[in-house]
C-alpha cells in the first residue's frame, strides 16, 4: 500500500500481550488517515452499513448530502495497514441565514465495529477539524452524541437558532466554531451549500 500521502497513527502498544509478534502488533495497532478516493466508495458505504445499519441513508443530514459531493479536500478514510477501509468521515458545504459560505456539516462518522475504541474515530475527527480549519472554514455542524463530540469542542451552545431540514433531536445538534463568532447571528434551516465543482469532475 502506498502510504506516502497518509497520516500514520498508532495506538499505544502497552496493552499488547508480550507474545504477539511484531507484525501482529503493528498491523492491528496502526492505521492511516488519508483523503478518500473514488475507489474507496464501495468499501466506505459497506462500512457505513455495518457500523450504522442501512438507516444512515434516511437521516436528516442525508437530505443535505444526497446527490452532492463533499466539500473540497474534506472526505477522509482510515485504513488498516492491509489497506482495508476501517473508518470514514466527510464534511459538506452548508448554508443558513446569517451564515457565510464557509460552514460545514460533518458526517457520517463511522469506524469498523470490531475496531471501536482504538482511537480511529478520534483520529478522523481531529484530522478533519484540522484540515477544515486550514482551508479557512469558519464552523462545523453535526448531529450526534454530545458525550462523544464534546471532547473535540462541539456543543449545542450556538445551534439554538438553527434547524436541520428533517427530524432530529435538538440536543444532538452541535457545532464547533473554527473562527470565533462564525455562528453569531446564524439562524433558520440549514441548506446545501456551494457545490464543490472540483469533486464533480
Ligand atoms: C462513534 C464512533 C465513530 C467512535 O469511534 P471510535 O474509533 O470507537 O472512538 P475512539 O476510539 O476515538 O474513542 C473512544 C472513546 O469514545 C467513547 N465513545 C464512543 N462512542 C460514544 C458515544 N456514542 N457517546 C459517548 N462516548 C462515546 C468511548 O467510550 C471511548 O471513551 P474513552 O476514551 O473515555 O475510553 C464509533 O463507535 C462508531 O462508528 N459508532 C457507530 C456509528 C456512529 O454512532 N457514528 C457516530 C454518530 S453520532
Amino acid at each position: 500500500m502506498d502510504i506516502s500521502n497518509s497520516v500514520i497513527i498508532g495506538t499505544p502498544f502497552r496493552d499488547w500481550p508480550i507474545s504477539s509478534s511484531r507484525e501482529e502488533v503493528y498491523a492491528a495497532a496502526a492505521f492511516t488517515v488519508s483523503v478518500e478516493t473514488p475507489a474507496d466508495i464501495a468499501a466506505r458505504d459497506a462500512l457505513l452499513d455495518r457500523a450504522m445499519g442501512s438507516g444512515w441513508r434516511r437521516k436528516a443530514s442525508e437530505k443535505l448530502r444526497r446527490g452532492r459531493v463533499p466539500a473540497q479536500g474534506l472526505a477522509f478514510i482510515a485504513r488498516d495497514l492491509k489497506g482495508d477501509v476501517v473508518g470514514t468521515v466527510r464534511l459538506w458545504n452548508v448554508v443558513a441565514a446569517g451564515l457565510d459560505d464557509s460552514a460545514l456539516l460533518l458526517g457520517p462518522l463511522a469506524v469498523e465495529p470490531s475496531l471501536k475504541g482504538s482511537g480511529i474515530g478520534s483520529a478522523l475527527m481531529r484530522h478533519a477539524i484540522h484540515e477544515a480549519e486550514s482551508r479557512g472554514h469558519g464552523a462545523i455542524l453535526l448531529v450526534g452524541d454530545a458525550p462523544y463530540y464534546e471532547r473535540f469542542g462541539f456543543s449545542s451552545e450556538k445551534t439554538g437558532n438553527l434547524a436541520m431540514p428533517g427530524p432530529y433531536e435538538p440536543h444532538r445538534f452541535l457545532a464547533l466554531e473554527l473562527a470565533e463568532g462564525a455562528l453569531d447571528g446564524a439562524h433558520g434551516v440549514l441548506g446545501s451549500g456551494p457545490i464543490n465543482l472540483v469533486g464533480m469532475v
